[in-house]
């Protein structure tokens, strides 16, 4: 007989989620054991007899580790599945491996960039979680150009949606009359923060692409293309 876990702690051992995302992700409905859905919290489940299932994937609790970064090119979700069947970045990564991959955090479709991948649960919620204040540094390009007062506001804070960001580090790369290029690390990572916080003043974005996770960087990766993390920026991230 394999070891009984609840629920919630067989899906973060499986690495698609922290225990209490994964508390959420059953509250939704979006999680099957044995084919049927349980929404219930409490639920205990046999490792190795039960089959568990996310979104329509099977979750296997794999003891080996997998750390991946991928240049996510626009035009790609950042979910295993979508539900309007558009390309996932699961499918840029193609392979055997690919099933046991789970995107940490989320880049939007239209943005591009360091994403990282893994089955690793714990490494999924020190990047992020807001409490590990892990910082990411995206290249941001908008139309025209941003006004003094707007750049002090990004540096110290700006309200989104009854929340205010905190300090961003923010600095101009480029201009031309039409628009800016623009270096700024924010250090949470809410949905499309960086998109909301130049609307906070009044710009819009028009190209988005991280380039950096903590000290993680892109470097020349080609858009599309992936590779596994190397051991001293695994070590990296388990001592966030
Ligand atoms: N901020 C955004 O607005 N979009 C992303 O994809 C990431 C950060």
């Amino acid at each position: 007989m394999g070891e009984i876990v609840r629920l919630q702690k067989y899906i973060s051992m499986s690495g698609a989620a922290s225990r209490r995302a994964a508390e959420e992700m059953i509250e939704n409905g979006r999680v099957k054991v044995n084919g049927k859905t349980i929404s219930e919290q409490g639920v205990k489940v046999e490792i190795g007899a039960d089959k568990v299932m996310l979104d329509g994937k099977e979750l296997k609790i794999n003891e080996k580790k997998y750390y991946i970064m991928l240049n996510k090119p626009t035009g790609y979700v950042t979910t295993v599945k979508d539900q309007f069947g558009r390309p996932t970045v699961i499918d840029l990564i193609g392979g055997e491996i690919s099933s046991q991959l789970f995107p940490v955090g989320r880049l939007d479709y239209d943005t591009e960039g360091l994403l990282l991948l893994t089955n690793d649960g714990a490494i999924t919620h020190k990047v992020t979680h807001p409490k590990f204040h892990t910082d990411k540094t995206y290249i941001a390009v908008i139309s025209g150009g941003i006004t003094m007062s707007g750049l002090h506001k990004l540096r110290h804070g700006v309200n989104i949606e009854n929340y205010k960001t905190s300090p961003a580090d923010v600095e101009i790369l480029d201009a031309s009359a039409s628009k800016t290029m623009l270096k700024i690390t924010i250090h949470e990572g809410r949905n499309r923060q960086v998109r909301k916080m130049f609307e906070a003043v009044g710009c819009k974005v028009i190209g988005l692409q991280r380039v950096k996770i903590g000290n993680i960087e892109l470097g020349n990766l080609p858009l599309g293309r992936w590779r596994h993390l190397t051991s001293h920026e695994v070590n990296y991230l388990k001592n966030l």
